[in-house]
């Protein structure tokens, strides 16, 4: 079986996971320059010039591969996967849906796909779309769920005994602990999302940051954005009324993503979490969370 941090070309088995609009190419360039496989976003990205121009930027800071993710709801994804090819793109996760039509497009360029799933079953049929890995996500983890709700701890052994593939562990990592937990049920490396929001190179805004510093690990919740799509996040005041009245939440637009992570208006989008914020106190560098999460002794 390939390992995974050969398949990326990084030294570190530590994967940032896509994070909409707050992959910067700062904080992307930052993770693939401390050895870890830094990732663009592109759910989110209805622009395929914006989405060459952040490509560019992180080839301006970085000679070291960095990915990007396409996010099968979002309608322009097969756009923006030909942006990626045509940039050099050389490893792209792919989520939220079937990676099928993706894995046709993008295999016969050459690309690696490693894609994002939330059960077995899903792992097993991602295997016979293609994909080069399988990244296992338990429902700890921020941002989009499924309904299954399968916890990282059961999920993770549970796709390695299903598939002949490398098995990537998402969801709940957040230090060397959680690294070294990861490795230990069987995956080879991690994906790491909440931890990189509480980076200084992000570019979430401060009180997106100081809540995830702040956070318990009982206090992000999910909530029922449409009937399919359920999304964990941080108990800010809208989030609250979404929790209480679903109906709320369809005065939420898309387009509003950037004001509140970006800009801090807390009351346009709900703030994106995983539990793993309960373990998070501190903002540090990227290279500190890299090097800390590698370390054997975790230090
Ligand atoms: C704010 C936020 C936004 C996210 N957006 C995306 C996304 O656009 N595409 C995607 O595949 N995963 C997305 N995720 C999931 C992450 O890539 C990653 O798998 C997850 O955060 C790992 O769990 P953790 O938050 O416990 O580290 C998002 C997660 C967060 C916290």
């Amino acid at each position: 079986m390939q390992n995974i941090a050969e398949l990326l070309g990084c030294r570190h088995p530590v994967i940032q996971g896509a994070m909409g609009v707050i992959c910067n190419p700062e904080m992307v360039a930052a993770v693939s320059e401390a050895g870890g496989y830094g990732v663009l976003g592109s759910a989110f990205q209805d622009d395929a010039d914006e989405l060459r121009r952040q490509i560019e930027q992180v080839q301006a800071l970085t000679d070291r591969p960095f990915g990007a993710n396409l996010t099968v709801l979002n309608p322009r994804c097969v756009e923006m996967a030909q942006v990626m090819t045509e940039m050099g793109i050389k490893a792209i996760t792919t989520s939220a849906g079937n990676p099928g039509p993706l894995v046709d497009l993008l295999k016969p360029k050459g690309v690696k796909v490693l894609h994002v799933c939330p059960t077995v079953d899903k792992a097993i049929k991602a295997q016979a779309a293609g994909v080069d890995a399988v990244i296992a996500e338990g429902a700890e983890s921020g941002g989009i769920q499924g309904h299954d709700a399968v916890a990282t701890m059961v999920l993770v052994p549970a796709v390695c005994d299903a598939v002949s593939l490398p098995v990537v562990a998402a969801g709940g990592i957040g230090d060397s602990r959680g690294f070294r937990a990861a490795l230990a049920l069987g995956a080879q490396g991690v994906q790491v999302g909440t931890r990189f929001i509480a980076s200084s190179e992000c570019i979430a805004h401060e009180s997106y940051k100081t809540m995830i510093c702040r956070a318990a690990e009982t206090d992000t919740f999910l909530i029922d954005r449409t009937d399919r799509i359920m999304v964990r996040v941080l108990p800010t005041a809208l989030a609250r009324r979404v929790r209480e009245d679903a109906s709320q939440g369809r005065a939420i637009r898309r387009q509003d993503i950037g004001k509140a992570w970006i800009h801090g208006d807390l009351e346009v989008y709900t703030l994106a979490a995983g539990q793993v914020a309960g373990l998070i106190h501190q903002i540090k560098s990227v290279r500190e969370i890299i090097e800390e999460m590698v370390s054997p002794a975790g230090e």
